[in-house]
């Protein structure tokens, strides 16, 4: 077993901290020496409302137990107001956890654009803002620990949830950017896709299956990011019930259409090997990983036109 892991004179800012897995988040790095702001605005699951309470009772409940604790209650898309209460309360701010989240469900054809807008504005202006706030402060301290929360819905799509599938996709793609321009201040950004019962599943899994699904499944692995002693970065995890796994992409060897023949029916001809990821697949990590086979192809062209 290894050393118990500690984060005594870290900073925590936990986003939507008052309810569910950010509650646990705040409660568990608190527990164990950091000082944490708890984020709530304490609106309903639907983004209406706002409410200091669900906030001030987890403050109260860290500082119950020994803890260090201060409440926020803007919504995150002001970002800097949050960061500003974690710098004036403790002087910095190490770790960021981007927890809010509220959902809008309901099929792509009768979605408003308040349905829509409501998700951007939480899901993915909320993650922005904060980590933006952030993060001149962990650049010029060189150290910082972000954790974005994404979902399965964004990783795979899932019905009724297109607002909140986009935002939660796009959540990763800021995740693997800001892990790469953070690598040389030694911050590290990455990406969980939970899943654990809460008020916000509450409407969607039978009571038996919230019950089992515990938030506190999650927290030691939202815990384990935070820490100064891990080290992977831009990386998306799926997790629950105590399972954890990494998600990566693959990408199928591909086909290449024939030099001279860029119809529709050539494409239709090399199709089966554009969806083979049985032969040979690859599994892309940068931009870099990215284009080999398109360049690979041009000279294949290059070569072949000059034999014409
Ligand atoms: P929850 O509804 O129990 O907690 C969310 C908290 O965020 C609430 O306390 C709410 O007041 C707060 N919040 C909402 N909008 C806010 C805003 N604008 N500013 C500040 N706080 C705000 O939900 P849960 O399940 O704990 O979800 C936490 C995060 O995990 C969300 O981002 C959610 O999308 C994500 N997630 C949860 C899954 C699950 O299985 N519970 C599955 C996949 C993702």
């Amino acid at each position: 077993m290894s050393d118990k892991l500690r984060y005594d004179g870290k900073v925590a800012v936990v986003s939507g901290a008052g309810n569910g897995l950010g509650k646990t988040y705040a409660l568990l790095l608190a527990s164990r020496g950091a000082k944490v702001v708890v984020n709530d605005l304490g609106g309903s699951t639907h983004g209406e409302g706002a409410d200091t309470k669900a906030a001030d009772a987890v403050v109260e409940e860290i500082k119950k137990a020994g803890g260090e604790a201060t409440a926020n209650y803007d919504s995150v898309e002001h970002g800097d107001k949050i960061i500003k209460t974690a710098l004036d309360a403790y002087g910095r701010v190490d770790i960021v956890i981007n927890n809010a989240g509220i959902l809008r469900d309901v099929a792509f054809h009768k979605m408003t654009q308040k349905d829509w807008d409501l998700i951007y504005t939480v899901h993915m202006v909320g993650t922005y803002s904060l980590c933006k706030a952030a993060w001149e402060t962990m650049r010029k301290q060189k150290y910082g620990r972000i954790i974005n929360v994404a979902s399965a819905a964004g990783l795979y799509g899932n019905f009724g949830q297109a607002n909140y599938s986009a935002m939660k996709l796009g959540i990763l793609g800021l995740t693997k950017t800001l892990a790469r321009e953070g690598a040389s201040k030694n911050i590290k950004v990455n990406c969980i896709a939970p899943l654990a019962g809460s008020r916000m599943t509450a409407t969607v899994m039978p009571e038996e299956m919230l019950e089992a699904l515990r938030p506190e499944f999650v927290a030691p692995v939202v815990a384990y990011l935070a820490h100064e002693q891990c080290e992977d970065s831009g990386q998306i995890l799926e997790l629950g019930a105590g399972w954890i796994a990494a998600l990566r992409w693959q990408r199928a060897k591909g086909g290449f259409l024939p030099f001279g023949d860029s119809s529709p029916e050539a494409v239709a001809g090399v199709w089966d090997a554009v969806m083979n990821f049985d032969d040979e697949p690859e599994y892309p990590e940068t931009t870099q990983d990215s284009f080999p086979p398109v360049m690979g192809n041009l000279e294949r062209y290059k070569e072949a036109a000059s034999k014409l």
